[in-house]
């Protein structure tokens, strides 16, 4: 680092060069990967003697949203950066959020051909405006317990959903009588984002999901009550899946169930491979990752999630903040988030790295099963839609309402949405 830069970064750190300097970045996620988050803003500080706050956030998305909207409505100028979920991008930039990066690819400051092609033309595009690059793509998975598998002479990760419940059925049997909070199954089914997540993905696996054409949605199909009658049945008729599911159960409280020996199957996303295989966790060595099954006449689906970068358009750094956009969509740095959080890279080119390989040998398949993971739909108006859905598919899964009747109500109330927003 150059002189020039020692003592710019000095004069930062002692704050002389007035409080416009700094660049606030606003990112959520479990509390290892926030502190990992902070040492590589401090890496980009020591390159490019930029000051960078990191805005902590949680790791629900719906509390990561209302923090932003909040900040975005009364056009704030802080934060100047921030991670979007793939399923917000549409709604902020129609509400002229963000700020285009366009510019930085037609000057060549940025190769878009390395991100994936599909991602970046369907995400973050706008108007034909660049207005986000993505960090990491997720999809559901499932991870299991290959220890317990293989003591109860269980000889394979379950194909289908039916095997799923058999496995889960026995093993939880045995497992019970000396832990007894021990569940076959967690996964996410609390009233937020995940559960319509999760919900994708059963339904997806019987030939269901949400599908919106020519303006009508179609949510109370056959395939679908099927799928959230077994949610359901999971919790109450099966009993592999705690009551606790429909009222707690986000990403964090399934993973840390299962990285504390309480399950033997979970559905999240690729982030807990490298909490699960951390020192000290009590299931590392012991976790193998599969692709959640399906039902036995259908295909299997992983919902497609992730998480992109944009700048603010009430930023006063813009500048610094296209700094920031850069260093973290780099090669070297989406390699880092690979390498110690197990995010999946935005960047096609690092899944042929040798020691991405190396570290995530699951890597070639997720490639996959990103590949054909099911995006949700991409519409200024999604939350809305989404928060009607989740409050039914909820109340389907604590039993107060029968799932014919919540997605019916759920398809009446989402269509009074589309219909009002079509119509402005
Ligand atoms: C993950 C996904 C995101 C999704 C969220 C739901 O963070 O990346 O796309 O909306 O989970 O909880």
């Amino acid at each position: 680092m150059g002189l020039f830069f020692h003592v710019l970064l000095w004069l930062q750190l002692m704050g002389c060069t007035g409080p416009q300097d700094g660049i606030t970045l606003s990112v959520g996620g479990a509390p290892a990967e926030l502190d990992f988050w902070q040492s590589l803003v401090g890496q980009f500080e020591q390159e490019k003697g930029i000051r960078v706050d990191v805005l902590r956030q949680p790791t629900d998305t719906d509390q990561r949203r209302q923090s932003l909207v909040v900040a975005l409505e009364a056009k704030k100028e802080d934060p100047d950066v921030f991670l979007m979920d793939v399923v917000w991008i549409a709604q902020f930039a129609a509400s002229n959020w963000l700020q285009s990066i366009e510019h930085y690819v037609e000057t060549g400051a940025i190769d878009l051909d390395v991100f994936f092609q599909n991602v970046v033309n369907f995400v973050d595009r706008y108007r034909g405006d660049l207005i986000a690059l993505p960090i990491y793509v997720d999809g559901g998975l499932l991870y299991y317990r290959k220890d317990l598998l293989e003591q109860f002479g269980i000889e394979a990760a379950p194909e289908t959903w039916e095997q799923l419940v058999e496995s889960a059925e026995k093993v939880q049997r045995h497992v019970r009588k000396r832990l007894p909070n021990f569940h076959g199954f967690v996964w996410q089914g609390a009233q937020y984002e995940g559960l319509i997540c999760n919900f994708m993905e059963f339904a997806g696996a019987n030939g269901g999901g949400i599908s919106i054409m020519d303006g009508k949605i179609a949510l109370n199909t056959q395939e679908n009550v099927k799928a959230v009658q077994f949610m359901h049945d999971l919790i109450h008729k099966y009993k592999i899946s705690p009551l606790s599911t429909s009222t707690e159960m986000r990403e964090e409280q399934a993973r840390e169930t299962f990285q504390r020996g309480n399950a033997l199957f979970e559905r999240n996303w690729p982030y807990a491979w490298s909490l699960h295989q951390a020192p000290g966790s009590i299931v590392k060595g012991k976790t193998a990752i599969a692709s959640l099954p399906r039902f036995s006449s259908g295909k299997n689906v992983s919902a497609l999630g992730g998480w992109h970068i944009g700048i603010s358009r009430f930023s006063d750094q813009k500048e610094s903040g296209w700094e920031l956009v850069k260093f973290l969509a780099s090669y070297e740095t989406q390699k880092k988030l690979a390498l110690n959080l197990g995010w999946n890279p935005g960047r096609k080119d690092l899944y042929s790295d040798p020691e991405v390989l190396r570290d995530m040998p699951h890597l070639t398949r997720l490639q996959e099963v990103f590949t054909n993971a099911r995006p949700r739909p991409t519409l200024p108006y999604y939350t809305q839609l989404s928060e009607v859905i989740q409050r039914y598919l909820n109340s389907a899964l604590t039993g107060m309402v029968t799932p014919q009747n919540a997605l019916a109500s759920a398809e009446r109330e989402a269509q009074a949405v589309v219909d009002r927003y079509q119509a402005r």
